[in-house]
Parts: C-alpha cells; structure tokens; sequence
C-alpha cells in the first residue's frame, strides 16, 4: 500500500533524523519531544489568556499582574517537569529559578544533556494578545554520567550547545530548533494537537529590510549606536533600503520575523543598564545558535555571543543578531566604540 504522507510530524521528524545515525542513543530526539509536549500543554494556557482576563472583571480576585506572573511559573513547571520526568535530562536552568535545579534521580543521573529555558519570553505582553515565546538551549554535560550533574556543565559557552530552539505562541504556533545539522520549523496542527514540518531547512536572508530596537532607549545608547541607527533610518533605494522599523517587545517575535524574511535585532546595553537586558543562558545564546546555524550572526557589540564563558546562571549582555550582511555594517560602527 503507497502511503501518501507528506507532512512529517515532529516525532516523525526526529526518529527519522536519529536513524541516519545509528549509534544515537535517541536522548535528543526524546528531549525535543518532551520539549514539544510542554509546549502544547502551555499554548493551550496561553490561549486562554484572554478569559482568564473576563473572568477577573467579573468578581475574581486576581489582578492581572498575577494572572501573568501564574503564566510564567504555569510555563516553568510545564518545561521543568517533562523534562525531569524524560531519560534526557539531567537539570535545568531556568529565568523563573534562582539556581540551576539538578534532577539527582538514578534516571536523570545518567542522562547526557543539561537545558536551559526562558519559560515565557515576552510574558508582559500576554494581557494584550501579542505573540510571547519560550526559548531553550540544550548542553551536553561534562561531568560524568552516573552522578548528579554540576553547575558547570550550565556554564558553558553558546558554542557548545548542541541544540536550541524556541516556541512561538503567534498568530500559530510553531515550534523551531537548531541542531548542527540545521534549523527546522514545526507548525502546530490544532486539529491533531501535534506539531508539523512546515518550514525545512530555515535559511535567514543575508540581508533584509527590517531593524528592530527599543527606540524609547535611544539617547541612552552609545554614540555609534545611535549613528547606526541613523544610517537605517537613512536607507533609500541606493543604499539597500528603505528599511522598516519593527520592535513587538518580544524577542521571539522579533527575531523570528528578521529569521524568516531577513533583518538585524539589537538590544544594546544603555546608560542605565550598560550590561543590556537580555539574559546570556537561555535568551542570547539559544538565538545566537539558532540564527548562526540559519547562516547569519549574533554578537555583544564586541565579540561572538557563543564565545563568552559564563560566569553565573543569569548575567546579561548586549545583544546583536540577524542576517550577516546588515551585522557586517552593524560592525563598522560598533567598532568605532572603544
Ligand atoms: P521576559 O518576558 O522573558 O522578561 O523577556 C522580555 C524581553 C524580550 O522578550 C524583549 O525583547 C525585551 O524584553 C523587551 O524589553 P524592552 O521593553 O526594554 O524593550
Ligand atoms: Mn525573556
Ligand atoms: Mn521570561
């Protein structure tokens, strides 16, 4: 019987990739997937964000404010749980946790990989209905397997992360990720609950037309920042413009978007915050995974993102990412700043 199957699903996918090796031992495909399983059991939270709202202004007691914060912890758990419950994983970090959580159970002790995870990325733009995210970003450890896994199999460099991803609670939702062998993209099919190849082998554009920045930040951005800035604000037709400003106040969002059709994303450190506001572990990195292995490039201002050695689960730095032509230009202006 021919079997007319054209759409590959998430497992199907992984199981497939897996058999091209067969000395995989499956851990990362059964880690992808769990990660897939939670992020189903949040959509469907998220997406109820709205009538949680109704019924607080019809006599509950939560505000909203809490009904946010219950999201990010609701994300958290769902994450921290299939993946203590997996074969995979050995522990976690995670924004919504002080400190790394290591699993310490016979299973999860010989487990290979470690994870990081922003649970809700965007989380305060849950009460007006704009897509919000997770983000993730897969180690593997260092210490031996048989015993608990050690706070520094978490500080490792982006550039030994053997996978990363995101989830996108959009307009759809998808669910992208990163191996060495490329970056996929996963449609969630309501009809099915599961999540379908939609977008093979994603390549971000080397150029595009979109900058996104938080221009509010603008005068408490270094001088050549700003000039930069300028420069997009100037494209015309000569010059590979004009470009369009976009900034959701979602990394997700925006850096799928500049993935996906090609642009530059910043979030530059200020006079206030001169170390940025993105999180290292399980912001930039991930991203910085995900669009390098997409062909384009992620940076700090000074030097690669995956190349920083981490020194605690929840440092923050500047952050530059986007398609390859339109970071080399960014260069030339961030090397003006001594
Ligand atoms: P989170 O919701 O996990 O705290 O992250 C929000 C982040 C990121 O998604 C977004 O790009 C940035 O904060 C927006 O910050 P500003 O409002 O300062 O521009
Ligand atoms: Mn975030
Ligand atoms: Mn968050």
């Amino acid at each position: 019987m021919i079997v007319n199957r054209k759409i590959l699903t998430l497992d199907e996918f992984t199981i497939q990739q897996m058999r091209q090796f067969p000395s995989a031992t499956g851990e990362l495909s059964s880690l992808l997937r769990d990660i897939g399983l939670a992020a189903k059991r949040v959509n469907v939270e998220v997406n109820k964000a709205g009538l949680v709202d109704i019924l607080g202004d019809a006599g509950s007691v939560n505000v909203q404010g809490e009904d946010v914060k219950k999201l990010d912890i609701y994300a958290n758990n769902q994450f921290m749980g299939v993946l203590q419950h997996g074969i995979s994983c050995a522990g976690i970090g995670s924004e919504e946790l002080d400190d790394f959580v290591v699993f310490d159970d016979e299973i999860s002790n010989n487990s290979k990989y470690v994870v990081q995870f922003d649970p809700l990325d965007g989380s305060g733009n849950i009460d007006v209905n704009i897509s919000i995210g997770t983000i993730f970003s897969v180690y593997r450890r260092i210490s031996k397997p048989g015993v608990p896994c050690t706070k520094e199999d978490f500080l490792q460099p982006g550039n030994r992360q053997v996978a990363a991803g995101y989830i996108i609670y959009g307009s759809s939702t998808m669910y992208v990720y990163a191996t060495k062998r490329g970056v996929n993209g996963f449609t969630l099919d309501p009809a099915i609950g599961e999540f379908c190849l939609s977008h093979p082998d994603i390549k971000c554009p080397p150029s595009g037309k979109v900058y996104s920045v938080n221009h509010g930040n603008f005068f408490q951005y270094n001088e050549h920042i700003r000039e930069y800035i300028n420069v997009c604000q100037k494209k015309d037709k000569t010059n590979g413009g004009p470009y369009t400003q976009r900034y959701i106040g979602s990394m997700v969002a925006d850096v799928h978007r500049n993935l996906m059709k090609g642009g530059i994303f910043m979030y530059p450190g200020t006079t206030d915050k001169p170390g940025g506001k993105l999180r290292l572990l399980y912001e930039c990195n991930p991203f910085a995974f995900i669009v390098e292995m997409a062909g384009g490039r992620a940076t700090d201002g000074k030097q690669r993102i995956m190349d920083i050695q981490p020194t605690e689960l929840h440092q923050r730095t500047p952050f530059f990412v986007g398609s390859v032509d339109m970071m080399d230009e960014l260069d030339t202006y961030l090397e003006k700043i001594k």
